[in-house]
């Protein structure tokens, strides 16, 4: 992806009429019931888009809604790309530069994932206070896009100090048990053996999963500050592991939906 073909998208979506959305919003798997509320302006399927690439899994849509939602301009991804579908990294980020041409301020992100924390329960939700990438590779390879960002962007912090705070503060006065910690991102699609998922835990981290990750690097490239809140669709106890039921993880992110649109509706009314 050079600069031109990111161009060409973002003057395709703003021809169409998308005009200054404030907010980017990128939902995981089972997480796209937030577009509920959305008094939607405009909606535009990824397939009628220059360069973008087209949704496969089953339980994504693949567009881009563009419309109010607790009185800010959003433009969300119903529907993202991963690695384990077949795209290259820069196919999976080029949204989040489009986005940037598009003027978008503030980026939420939201992911279903395995919780490696033994403290965790089904269906909580994490906020996502810091990564690791087991991804094997990274958007950033090859020639720098020296328009949008730094050849070596710094990762110290990933996620917006700000967007986490206040994230924290409306948890605690929704009374939500919003956990704080790592996500570590896998290639997938399997899922992840006993051995992995206690290898995940010494290093390091409370959730694992097979997205995210390439989106906050690029964000972080453009300087796009950004958040990410993770639903705990799993437990990954290494010494009482069961065989991973989708009905049942797609089951836990509907519950913790509930709390995540609470969050996210919140935020948005207080940016
Ligand atoms: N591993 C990886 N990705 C996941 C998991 C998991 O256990 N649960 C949901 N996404």
């Amino acid at each position: 992806m050079n600069m031109k073909e990111i161009r060409q998208a973002a003057d395709y979506i703003k021809k169409q009429g998308v005009l200054a959305p404030q907010v980017g919003i990128v939902l995981g798997t089972g997480l796209g019931k937030l577009l509920d509320s959305v008094d939607v302006e405009l909606s535009i399927d990824y397939s009628d888009i220059p360069n973008f690439p087209l949704a496969t899994v089953e339980f994504h849509q693949g567009k881009l809604v563009y419309g109010e939602l607790f009185g800010k301009k959003i433009l969300a991804m119903a529907g993202r790309f991963h690695y384990y579908e077949g795209y290259s990294m820069k196919q999976i980020t080029l949204p989040i530069r489009v986005m940037k041409l598009l003027g978008v301020e503030n980026l939420i992100i939201s992911n279903a994932a395995g919780g490696i924390n033994l403290n965790y329960d089904k269906s909580d939700l994490m906020l996502i206070d810091d990564h690791i990438n087991l991804l094997p590779d990274n958007p950033l390879i090859g020639k720098n896009l020296d328009e949008q960002g730094p050849r070596f962007p710094d990762m110290s912090r990933p996620y917006s100090e700000k967007l986490n705070n206040l994230l924290e503060t409306i948890a605690t006065e929704k009374d939500i048990n919003l956990r704080s910690g790592v996500y570590a991102s896998v290639s997938g699609p399997n899922l992840e053996t006993r051995a992995e998922y206690r290898y995940l835990g010494i290093i390091g981290a409370d959730a694992v999963g097979m997205s995210t990750v390439p989106e906050v690097i690029v964000a972080n490239h453009i300087g796009m500050p950004c958040c990410a809140i993770s639903v705990i669709t799993d437990l990954c106890d290494p010494d009482n592991l069961h065989p991973m039921d989708i009905e049942d993880i797609i089951q836990a992110a509907s519950v913790g939906e509930q709390k995540l649109i609470i969050l996210v509706k919140e935020l948005l009314r207080k940016l």
